[in-house]
């Protein structure tokens, strides 16, 4: 059930928005998302320059093989349930979650992301593709609007993980689902961009009251044809901020790429 980011009572939808017992209101914006963001949340999440960048190279479908194989995992783990709630947390524009939403039309999803300008991207283009099963709020992962043991999955995707505040909305059963890249993740631009480059080290996410379920790796090639391609991607990882500027020269010169990619797909159970 969502709840006010002010009072925490239930709101409910009306034909602005939502809104709850005690007046708080929160309308939809015309490009249909909601902003639900809490007093206690701080940043603002990527910003429009960053959205661009992974709109664009997410439009490659490059990714398309790790969303179908998320949507499998999550139908799998959804058999059975009646009109499941999935929150993608740290949602971004929405491409992962407007694929959820197609391949899982039995499921209520809620995306959302601190970047309002990520959340909006998502919602038009969820409009553009007419899905129905699928809502965008500007949320942190840290305040969630939802009531206690509400979601039957929460699934986080480079994004920041909230243990305790996941387990708080999570049902008993529920399920926790992580993707992150892989040791080898973009071991071909790292190999561009550092004179020694290393291994990712797998997170210690520290959760508490879940217990590992399951676990996944995917991993293929990208091969990428064109500069702009490779300087988005470049501009969606953690390396565009601490690239040496001679790493950043040679990978300005590439016209293209090929690098393998990888992601570990963990799934925790809530206890
Ligand atoms: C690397 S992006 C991943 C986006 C998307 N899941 C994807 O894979 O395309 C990380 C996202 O987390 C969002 N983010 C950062 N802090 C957040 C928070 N506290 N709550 C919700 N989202 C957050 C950022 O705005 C950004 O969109
Ligand atoms: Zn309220």
């Amino acid at each position: 059930m969502l709840v006010c980011p002010v009072c925490r009572t239930r709101l409910k939808e009306n034909r602005f928005g939502y809104a709850c017992k005690k007046g708080h209101r929160f309308d939809i914006a015309a490009q249909g998302y909601v902003n639900l963001l809490g007093a206690k949340h701080s940043g603002s999440g990527d910003d429009p320059a960053m959205v661009k960048a992974r709109t664009e190279f997410l439009s490659l479908d490059s990714y398309r093989p790790l969303a179908e194989k998320v949507a499998d995992i999550m139908k799998s783990l959804l058999d059975g349930a009646e009109n499941p709630l999935v929150l993608d947390c740290g949602c971004g524009e929405g491409y992962y979650t407007n694929i959820y939403a197609a391949a899982l039309p039995f499921a209520e999803i809620f995306g959302m992301d601190i970047s309002r300008a990520a959340v909006k991207h998502a919602a038009s283009r969820a409009k553009a593709l007419g899905l129905a099963n699928v809502r965008y709020a500007a949320a942190s992962s840290f305040e969630l609007p939802f009531s206690d043991r509400s979601a039957d999955i929460i699934i986080s995707t480079f994004a920041p993980v909230a243990g305790e505040e996941f387990a708080r909305v999570l049902k008993k059963g529920g399920k926790l689902v992580i993707v992150c890249p892989a040791p080898e993740h973009l071991m071909g631009l790292r190999a561009v961009l550092y004179d020694e480059p290393y291994l990712n080290k797998p997170n210690d996410y520290g959760l508490k009251g879940f217990a590992a379920f399951g676990s996944e790796r995917l991993e293929y090639t990208l091969s990428l044809k064109t500069n702009r391609d490779i300087m988005n991607l470049f501009a969606m990882t953690p390396y565009y901020y601490r690239t040496p500027r001679e790493g950043r020269e040679r990978l300005e010169r590439l016209e293209s790429l090929d690098t393998g990619c990888g992601f570990d797909i963990l799934t925790f159970r809530k206890k």
